[in-house]
């Protein structure tokens, strides 16, 4: 049997597999990405078993539990009907075709990118790689770091001497494809097969296969020319968010200033049906993105003597906003002729933003640090988080305060307006609330202080 003959079965074996929803898949990483990426595919009858490094996790999802709030047990009891389960043990990828990667991507103490779960993921697999397999990374990164970083470690470590197919003259290695992640935690107004995938494949075939397998799952596919395109796509997309949010935020601070309500500004310009795009302002900026991925390309911008200075300057504003709120309590409490020293402040929310159950750096964090270094009682309720323990850059330790009683407070701070909050009961009876979201819109008050 000719080479050729022998790559061109590789290919389209693997592609039959996957149009006939035979393809077994691996998931790795079943964190807020992964495991709703595989109970999708199971929930379109593909075979999914995910890998993760959590014991904790695997053993939660093995006796039919959850550990995200919003996947029910039952979802997680239908996957594993269609052969869903998870392990930590990668001489299972053996058995897989597809393995895709969904592991973090924080950035380290000095703001730079972390590449260590990808590199420690991608030394886990090579030892299992087999010719024809489908390697495809999700996890946000810098373009280049598909080509770069993982196919190196990957051709590195396997035991076969396979190479990335990088033609489609190579017909005897693996395939490989970044397709970013592009979930909207808590947003129920777009289903997730409904959000378009882009994937770009290190060749043609890769490209081809990747299409193939999110197009089971996904109702749209949009191919790019290369993974670094693709890496590249996902960073506009949130530096897009990052900058225009710190344009809202720096208008938001002069608004304040000129006595302008900027939210009756947005849902006016909103009105207009072109050429506007309406961003809100807030306390600062959370989660696993908008505040990490600008400056996974501000830092490889740098290699190529290259200053991205929008990145820095929203960065610099956004990260100011916790300060700001800061600076609106000690004024609002002054006002009341209190000092923020000894005072007892209710922090109402710690997500990072409304109805979701992520606390990943969340300004709420910062803000309640900042409160307790100038001397202030701090005590927070959140209805996702009966406690707040240690976490990548805090140790809190704080357990959710009942909303009751809430005269009791100096001050109630609203950070992040949760729907199941009733903010015009929270208003009655405080005595003062700081505003960080417009949550207490069309309420009459002098207690309350947007800021
Ligand atoms: N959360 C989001 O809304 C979102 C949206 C778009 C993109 N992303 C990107 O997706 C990626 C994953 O994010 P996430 O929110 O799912 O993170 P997460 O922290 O919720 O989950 C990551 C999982 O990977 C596991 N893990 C770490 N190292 C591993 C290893 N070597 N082998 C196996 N498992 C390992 C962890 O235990 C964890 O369960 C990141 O790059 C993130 O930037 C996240």
């Amino acid at each position: 049997m000719g080479i050729s003959t022998v790559s061109t079965s590789l290919f389209s074996t693997l592609k039959n597999k996957i149009e006939q929803r035979q393809a077994r898949v691996a998931i790795i990483g079943l964190g807020y990405v992964g495991l709703p990426l595989a109970l999708l595919y199971s929930q379109e009858k593909v075979r999914v078993t995910g890998f993760d490094i959590d014991e904790r996790k695997i053993k939660t999802l093995a006796t039919g539990g959850t550990y995200i709030v919003r996947i029910p047990v039952e979802e997680i009891a239908q996957a594993q009907k269609q052969g869903f389960e998870a392990t930590s043990d990668y001489s299972r990828l053996t058995e897989m075709d597809a393995i895709i990667i969904c592991v973090p991507t924080p950035l380290n103490e000095y703001h730079e990118p972390d590449l260590s779960y990808i590199t420690d993921t991608a030394k886990s697999i090579a030892p299992y790689l087999r010719a024809g397999h489908l390697v495809i990374l999700e996890s946000t990164t810098y373009p280049g770091t598909t080509e770069e970083v993982l196919v190196p470690i990957l051709e590195k470590g396997n035991k076969h001497g396979l190479k990335a197919a990088r033609s489609s003259e190579d017909q005897q290695g693996f395939y490989v494809a970044f397709s970013p992640e592009r979930e909207d935690p808590g947003n129920t107004t777009v289903a997730r097969k409904d959000i378009p995938k882009v994937v770009g494949g290190l060749d043609t075939q890769a490209s081809e296969l990747s299409a193939a397998l999110y197009g089971t799952i996904f109702n749209r596919v949009v191919p790019v020319s290369s993974p670094a395109a693709a890496e590249m796509t996902k960073l506009l997309e949130n530096i897009y968010r990052c900058v225009n949010i710190a344009l809202v935020n720096e208008l938001k601070l002069l608004s304040l200033r000129m006595g302008i309500d900027i939210w009756e500004v947005i849902a006016a310009a909103s009105t207009k049906p072109f050429g506007f795009h309406p961003f809100y302002p807030g306390p600062g900026l959370g989660g696993h993105c908008i505040p990490v991925d600008p400056f996974y390309l501000s830092w490889k911008a740098k290699e190529w003597d290259f200053h991205t200075r929008f990145i820095e300057l929203a960065g610099e504003i956004n990260s100011n906003m916790p300060y700001h709120v800061l600076e609106s309590v000690v004024k609002a409490l002054n006002q009341h002729k209190k000092a923020l020293n000894g005072a007892r402040i209710l922090v109402l929310g710690v997500a990072y933003k409304r109805d979701i159950d992520d606390l990943r750096e969340s300004p709420a964090l910062t803000i309640i640090e900042l409160l307790q270094k100038d001397g202030a009682q701090v005590s927070y309720n959140d209805p996702y988080f009966p406690t707040v323990g240690k976490g990548r850059k805090y140790d809190l330790q704080m357990t959710c305060a009942p909303l009751e009683n809430l005269g009791q407070y100096d001050c109630a701070l609203i950070v992040t307006d949760h729907s199941d909050y009733d903010y015009a009961r929270i208003v009655k009876e405080s005595q003062l609330v700081v505003d960080t979201r417009n949550a207490t819109k069309g309420i009459k008050s002098d207690k309350i202080v947007h800021c």
